[in-house]
This record gives structure tokens, sequence and C-alpha cells, in this order.
């Protein structure tokens, strides 16, 4: 961290400190402790802030609540597909019927939605109850910004169009004692033309090395055996730090870190997946067995109009080249239907790659349309039309997947067991390397252990396995 984000951390940990005083004065007045609770929309990004939000409130003296019916309530946003905001304003229309009930209940938006200037004109405009709205590049400010609400009876308003210096070290919760994510780097230089996230999420802007290795030995010494690596582009490490390294240079150093069981990373684009990358994989026992790795859709002529920077061919055949050199890794995808242009001729090439790419999963969406983005303003494709090839590449995703079920029956692996089953207490859930869920009897005392299990039956998106002594 440089010496500005050093300075500005002191100053947000001095402002925790007074803030925290008030708060406790509230809480003698009610008579109980204050509660917060934070409903996160959108990707891993959004969760990894919210751990960081909690730790504040959680530092400030709020304790955690199990639903919308708190003290503080906050919305950490997602804009990446229309859907995403429709769902933040169906919460707010029931959260000004809470804050009715309790008058000192105090309402915040923050993330991605935030950053857009339509969505914050709205808000003022027609939810004049929130008491706090900030956005993606100021996260590490939530104590100063509550603070400033409660010496304020108007809506505090903190929304950076850009980032500044990155501020480390603050408070932050995890959600799982042996597991946590690690950002290694903030937004997004792509420009893929169809998305939000360079807009909201800011330019590229990579963490040095020696901070997030620091960060993730730290966490190892409190308990935790796998980390997830995070990023927009999480290939394109390091470019942007005046002391270049690459995200496969990233990971040798991480690998060397002792105790430190699994690390996984997320998420890859495909024009920057190096074969530097693949050997490190391929030569480590602590990196799963599993890239996420988004096609969008299978048309080079999409593909270059949607500004991916590569080929049907050239994804396909990195695929192979993943493959060859680690015949066991699991592949997942994102892919799209319905960008702008698209035909049914572009739409079977989509096909053709869930056919040839084997994934495990497809997270499948219907193109929509943001504001402020090249493809916005292109002609778009009758809804009719989308809904249809939508159906059809579900069909396919699940027809490919039925064929891949069971692969791995009879094998014994290592899986890390993650909780008890919700289903079946006498069970207990955990993740192969490849990031398949398996279902076994066992007990609590296993959480955050390593245990190699047999995978005796396949069901579709788990398996049925048992402890091998
Ligand atoms: N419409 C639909 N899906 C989108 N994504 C990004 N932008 C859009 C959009 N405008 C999808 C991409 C990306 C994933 C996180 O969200 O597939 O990989
Ligand atoms: Fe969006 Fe493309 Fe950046 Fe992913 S790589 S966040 S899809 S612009």
């Amino acid at each position: 961290m440089n010496e500005n984000g050093q300075i500005e951390a002191r100053r947000q940990l001095d402002i925790i400190e007074t803030c925290k005083q008030e708060i406790a004065d509230r809480a003698r007045e009610l008579g109980r402790p204050l509660t917060y609770h934070i409903s996160t929309f959108g990707c891993q990004m959004n969760f990894k802030d919210s751990e960081k939000l909690a730790g504040i409130l959680e530092q400030l003296g709020y304790v955690e609540a199990c639903d919308e019916k708190a003290d503080f309530v906050l919305l950490n946003t997602c804009t990446v597909r229309e859907n995403a905001n429709l769902k933040v304003y169906g919460h707010l229309g029931i959260l000004k019927s809470y804050k009715k009930k309790n008058p000192n209940m105090m309402i915040a938006l923050c993330g991605c939605m935030m950053q857009e200037d339509v969505v914050l004109k709205k808000i003022q405009e027609s939810y004049r109850f929130v008491d706090i709205i900030f956005g993606t590049h100021n996260i590490y400010k939530l104590a100063e910004l509550i603070q400033t609400r409660m010496h304020s009876n108007r809506m505090v308003i903190d929304i950076w169009k850009d980032a500044k210096e990155i501020v480390e070290d603050l408070p932050s919760v995890r959600k799982y004692s042996f597991k946590a994510g690690v950002n290694i780097m903030f937004g997004c230089n792509n420009f893929c033309t169809y998305c939000i996230v360079p807009y909201v999420r800011g330019r590229e802007r990579s963490r040095e090395p020696e901070d997030i290795i620091a960060e993730i030995e730290c966490m190892v010494r409190d308990g935790v055996v796998e980390v997830m690596l995070l990023g927009q582009n999480v290939n394109s490490y390091g470019k942007t730090l005046e002391q270049k390294i690459t995200f496969a240079e990233l990971l040798r150093r991480v690998e060397q870190i002792e105790g430190l069981k699994r690390i996984r990373f997320m998420t890859s684009h495909p024009k920057d997946l190096s074969d530097d990358l693949i050997a490190v994989m391929k030569d480590s026992n602590k990196i799963c067995r599993h890239i996420h790795l988004p096609v969008q859709c299978g048309s080079s002529r999409l593909l270059e109009k949607m500004n991916r920077r590569y080929t049907k061919e050239q994804y396909l055949a990195l695929v192979r080249k993943i493959r060859e050199a680690m015949p066991d890794i699991s592949l997942t995808t994102d892919i799209m239907v319905g960008f702008p242009g698209e035909t049914e001729e572009d739409f079977q090439d989509t096909i053709d790659v869930v056919r040839q790419a084997e994934y495990d999963s497809c997270y499948t969406f219907i193109y929509s349309k943001r504001t402020g983005t090249p493809a916005a303003k292109e002609e778009q494709v009758p809804e009719e039309i989308v809904k249809e090839r939508f159906q059809r590449l579900l069909d396919v995703v699940a027809e490919e997947s039925a064929k891949r079920t069971g692969r791995l029956e009879g094998r014994t692996a290592e899986v890390l067991v993650e909780g008890v089953s919700e289903q079946d207490s006498s069970m207990v859930t955990g993740r192969l390397s490849n990031n398949l869920l398996v279902h076994f009897p066992g007990t609590e005392d296993m959480i955050g252990k390593l245990i190699m299990v047999r995978l005796d039956e396949a069901k579709g998106f788990y398996y049925i396995g048992s402890v091998v002594e």
C-alpha cells in the first residue's frame, strides 16, 4: 500500500473509534445493541466488499441481524444486467415500510448501480428515505459516512468517478473461517461492448504482490486453508504495477505460502490466459483444477463486435491446450444470448462451442442493454427470438452436462468440508478441487478439513460419497 493509502487507513481507524462511542451511546438509550444487515447482489467482488463493510460495522458495535428489519441496512448493488437493478428497487419498497416502524433505521446503498448517474437521480427524486449513498471506490469510508449522517438530517451522497489510492488493512469479517477471497486487482480495462463494469468499477489497478502475500499469510495464521484470488480479469494482473509481474508469477509466490492448501482464482479472460499460467497450474498441487473461462458467444463475427479479442477457433484451441496439460480440469463459462445483431448462424456457433468445450457448468444470460455501453446503440434482437434461443441453449447445456455426470464415479478425491448438509444433519458438504460438490456422512468437526472421499454416486450436479479410512 502506498503512503497516501496508509494515511487514509489510519484516518478511517480514528473515525471508527469516535463513531463507535456515538453508536454505544445510542445503544444505551435503546437498551439494546444496534443491529445491521447487508444484502449483497452480483459477483464475488461485491461479496468480498460486503465482508469489508461488515467488518467496519462490527467494529462500530453493530450486531448482525438475520433479515432487513435492522437498525442499519445496506444494499450492496449490482448493475451488470437490468434485472439486478429491478431487484434493488423491489427491496427499497419493502425497506420503506420497515423504516416507518423503526424511525432509528438507517438505509444505505452502495456498489456498482450507484455509479450510474441515472440511478442516483432516480433515488434522490423517488426514494428520499435513503440515508447514505456511496459507490464502488470508497467503501472503506463507511464509518465516516455514518458519522456524517448522524450529525445531519440530509441524505449523504459520496460517489467518486474514479478510484484514488488503494486503502487496505481495515477491519473485515469472513463468512467462512477456512476459506477466503482475496482481491488481487480492481476494475477492468477490457471494455467488452456490452459490459458496464469498466464504467462502474473504473480502470484496472493491481495490488502489490507483497501486500497480497502478507494478507494471505495472515489469513493462513488465522486458519484459512483455501484462497480465491479475485479480479475481473486475473490474467492481466500486474500489468499496471511499476514493477511488472505476471499472474503466473504471483501464483508461484502464493503457492510457497506454508499452510495454505488450495488456491482458486476468478475470472480468467481467454485472450490473456498464458502458456506460463497453464504450466504453473500443471506443476502445482495447490492450484485447484478449475478455470472459469467465459466465452460469451461462439461466433467469431460477434466476438469481434463484443471486443473480446479472440475467435471461436482460438478459444477452442485454448480449451484443447488446457485439457492436454490437465486432463482432469473442470471448465465453466458464461454465455450470452441475444447480443445485438445475433443471427441464427451466430447462435449455432454458440451451440457448437457448448457441444465441443465440455463444460462442467455454464452460466447463461440473456443480453441486457446497458445505457452508456457501445452495444446499447445497436439494433436489438427481438425479444421472442432471444427467448426462444435462450431455451434452446438451456436444453443443449443440460444435455451436455448430463453426458459428463458420473465421470468421476468410483474415484477417490480430496474434499474440503464446508459445512453440515442442509438437507440431512448426518451428512457434510464439501468441494472437490474441480469445484464440484460432494455430500457424505460426516460430523461438524470435519468443517475446514481436507478429507479423502470415495465418490460413490453421481447425482447431477453433485456426488454422494463416503470417507476413505
Ligand atoms: N447482458 C447480459 N449479460 C452480461 N454480462 C455482462 N454484461 C452483460 C449484459 N449487458 C455477463 C457476462 C459476464 C458475466 C459476469 O455477466 O457473461 O461474463
Ligand atoms: Fe465486463 Fe469484459 Fe471486463 Fe468482464 S472483461 S468485466 S465482461 S468488460
